[in-house]
C-alpha cells in the first residue's frame, strides 16, 4: 500500500474531493496548499497578501512561498500523507524530491468544460473544507454544511472567466509533471470525468498495487 501520495490535475477534477475521502479511509493526513493559502488570507496575514494578487488572477503562487509552506508542513506530518495541489512546476517538483520520497502520483485527466461547469457550481465550508455541488452533490439544506452547519461560500477564484486562466496556467505550468512522473515511474492516470465512487475506486487501485 502507497501512503505518500501526490494528487495532480487540474482545477475541478476532484483533488480535494477525493483527498478528503481517501485520507479519512486510510487514515492519511491531507496537505493541501490551496487551503494553507486561502486560509492565509482569509487572517490576513503577511502570507495571504503576497499570495491573494496571484490566487485572484489565476496564476501561480511564487515557488519560494509554497516550498516554504511544504517544507513546514512535511515536517510535522508523520509518515502517511496526501498532497493535494502541489508541486505545480518542474522547480516545486525538484524541492519535493529533495525533501521526501513519493511513492504515487495519480493524475487526474478530465475534459475543460467538466472542469469549469464543476468549479462554477463548487460551494466550500470554511470551517471544515468540505466541498459541495450546487449540480452534483448539493448540501441536505442549501447553503450549509452537513457536518458543521456553516454557511457554505463560492470562492472568488471560482468565477469562469479566473477559472479559465486557472486551467490555462495549469497546462503551461503543471502539465510538465504528468511526464516528469511518468518517467520517474510513480504517475498512475484516473479518469477523473467518472463519478466520485468510480473516482475513488480507480484510484484504490492505483495506491494498492506495484
Ligand atoms: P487550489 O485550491 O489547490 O485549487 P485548484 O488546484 O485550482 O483545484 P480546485 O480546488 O479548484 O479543484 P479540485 O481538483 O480540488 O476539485 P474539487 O474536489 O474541489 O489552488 C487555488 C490557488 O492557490 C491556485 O490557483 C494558485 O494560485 C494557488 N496555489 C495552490 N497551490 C499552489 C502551488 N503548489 N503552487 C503555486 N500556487 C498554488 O471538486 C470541484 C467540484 O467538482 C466540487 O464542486 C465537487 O463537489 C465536484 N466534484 C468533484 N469530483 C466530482 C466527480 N467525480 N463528479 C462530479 N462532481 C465532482
Amino acid at each position: 500500500m502507497k501512503t505518500r501520495l501526490v494528487f495532480l490535475g487540474p482545477p475541478g477534477a476532484g483533488k480535494g474531493t477525493q483527498a478528503i475521502v481517501i485520507a479519512k479511509k486510510y487514515h492519511l493526513a491531507r496537505i493541501a496548499t490551496g487551503d494553507i493559502l486561502r486560509d492565509a488570507i482569509g487572517r490576513g496575514s503577511a502570507l495571504g497578501l503576497k499570495a491573494k494578487e496571484f490566487m485572484d488572477r489565476g496564476d501561480l503562487v511564487p515557488d519560494d512561498v509554497v516550498n516554504a509552506i511544504l517544507k513546514d508542513k512535511i515536517h510535522n506530518t508523520p509518515d502517511g500523507f496526501i498532497i493535494d495541489g502541489y508541486p505545480r512546476t518542474i522547480e516545486q517538483a525538484n524541492f519535493l524530491q529533495s525533501a521526501i520520497e513519493i511513492q504515487r502520483v495519480i493524475y487526474f485527466d478530465a475534459p475543460e468544460e467538466i472542469l469549469v461547469q464543476r468549479i462554477v457550481n463548487r460551494r466550500v465550508c470554511p470551517v471544515c473544507n468540505a466541498v459541495y455541488n450546487k449540480l452534483e452533490n448539493p448540501p441536505a439544506v442549501e447553503g450549509k454544511c452537513d457536518l458543521d452547519g456553516a454557511e457554505l461560500f463560492h470562492r472568488t477564484d471560482d468565477i469562469e472567466e479566473v477559472t479559465r486562466e486557472r486551467i490555462k496556467t495549469f497546462w503551461q505550468k503543471t502539465a510538465p509533471l504528468v511526464d516528469y512522473y511518468f518517467h520517474k515511474g510513480l504517475l498512475a492516470k484516473v479518469s477523473a470525468e467518472r463519478n466520485v465512487g468510480e473516482v475513488t475506486a480507480e484510484i484504490e487501485f492505483a495506491i494498492q498495487t506495484e
